[in-house]
């Protein structure tokens, strides 16, 4: 580690991009000494999905207690034992950002520790480094890596040949997974987030034969999730009788519950078929030796073991983070920030919120 009072590679990370306002102390990238996530799920649960003025308050008034609680349980006083203050710069809201960047910065400013701008998207790949509270060591993710990165806002597929190093091979034309399954839960009347609404609807799925489309994007490594939406609003339309033009834009409809489970099911079937098969494609391509998947939807225990078989069928080590992980949390905000402080990276009193802040452009391999 460089930079610093000698902290033993502790990083303490602030995590306040999206929903979610988290503080968490991570040691050398890996161990995690605390982790505290704040949600707004309950919240945003009335609105049916996060209104940016709304999650920025929220930030607000949750940055400091999160901060006290995680800095008491790390048994944090003089500050000594830190390395140094990683922070999410971006993407995600403005304002919420802001709210994140601001404490950190302070911190870093008060306890004269460097400063540490992560990207969100890294943090959801580096989540795999986190070791579970119950695991000694684990070798670390061996590259050349396939990280497949489906959130609400994002979906990726990337390859990393070494730390912090990442080369995109597709992304979403249109809805993030995470999005879409957000829309269509809500289409479905199911609760606000969709995903694991809809992940425990399709377990109840006694007919399991209704068909979504894929969207295969000329074997890009592309996605496409909007079709999707369109398809389950024909398939509730139908179930209902009436036309697709006749129900309200995101008509929230009431269908019996079978049904629900029934278009629940067809519907992750096709998200996690299309998830899967690219990321394992990618990664047989590519000669990769393991594959990490990151981001709220990877919380989906379907397509966490669709990949885990493919992976395994191929010989590839499959790293996905226990669901707690996967969503957003500050935990994976210090394992980036760890590798970045490492390589040197700091940032300045004038670090700003960079709300389409990207991880990587594609170029040629
Ligand atoms: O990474 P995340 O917590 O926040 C963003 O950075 O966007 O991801 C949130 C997304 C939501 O769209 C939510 O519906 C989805 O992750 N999600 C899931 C599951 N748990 C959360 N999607 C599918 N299955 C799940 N079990
Ligand atoms: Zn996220």
């Amino acid at each position: 580690m460089t930079g610093g009072s000698g902290g033993g590679g502790r990083i303490l990370a602030v995590e306040s991009s999206c929903d979610e306002t988290a503080v968490a102390v991570v040691e050398n990238g890996r161990r995690i000494v605390v982790n505290v996530v704040a949600s707004q799920v309950a919240l945003h649960g009335t609105t049916g999905g996060i209104v940016p003025e709304v999650a920025a308050r929220a930030h607000l008034r949750w940055m400091i207690p999160v901060l006290e609680e995680a800095r008491s349980r790390a048994g944090i006083e003089d500050w000594s034992g830190i390395e140094a203050v990683a922070v999410t710069e971006g993407p995600g809201l403005a304002g919420s950002l802001l709210v994140g960047i601001t404490m950190a910065k302070t911190l870093a400013w008060v306890h004269r520790l460097p400063l540490v701008p992560v990207n969100h998207l890294e943090g959801h790949i580096y989540a795999a480094w986190l070791l579970d509270p119950e695991e000694d060591e684990k070798p670390e993710p061996g590259f050349p890596l396939i990280a497949l990165v489906v959130s609400g806002g994002h979906t990726l597929l990337v390859e990393m040949k070494d730390q912090l190093e990442y080369r995109l091979l597709g992304q979403t034309v249109d809805d993030a997974a995470g999005e879409a399954f957000d829309k269509v839960g809500r289409l479905l009347g199911l609760p606000y987030p969709g995903g694991p609404a809809i992940m425990s609807a399709a377990e109840r799925a006694q007919h399991r034969d209704r068909q979504f489309p894929r969207a295969w994007m000329n074997d890009t490594f592309d996605f496409s999730f909007s079709g999707l939406k369109t398809a389950a609003r024909r398939e509730v339309a139908r179930e209902l009788g009436v036309e697709p033009n006749s129900l309200a834009t995101d008509g929230v409809v009431s269908l019996p519950d079978s049904s629900v489970a029934e278009l629940a099911y067809g519907f992750q079937e096709s998200v996690v078929d299309v998830l899967s098969s690219k990321t394992l494609r990618a990664a047989e391509e590519s000669g990769a030796r393991t594959i990490v998947v990151g981001g709220g939807v990877a919380a989906n225990s379907v397509l966490r073991r669709r990949i885990e078989e493919g992976a395994a069928a191929r010989g590839i080590r499959t790293l996905v983070p226990r669901p707690g992980l996967c969503t957003d949390n500050a935990a994976m905000i210090g394992a980036a920030g760890f590798f970045r402080a490492r390589a040197g990276e700091r940032g300045g009193s004038d670090l700003a919120a960079k709300p389409s802040l990207k991880l990587a452009v594609a170029q040629a391999a």
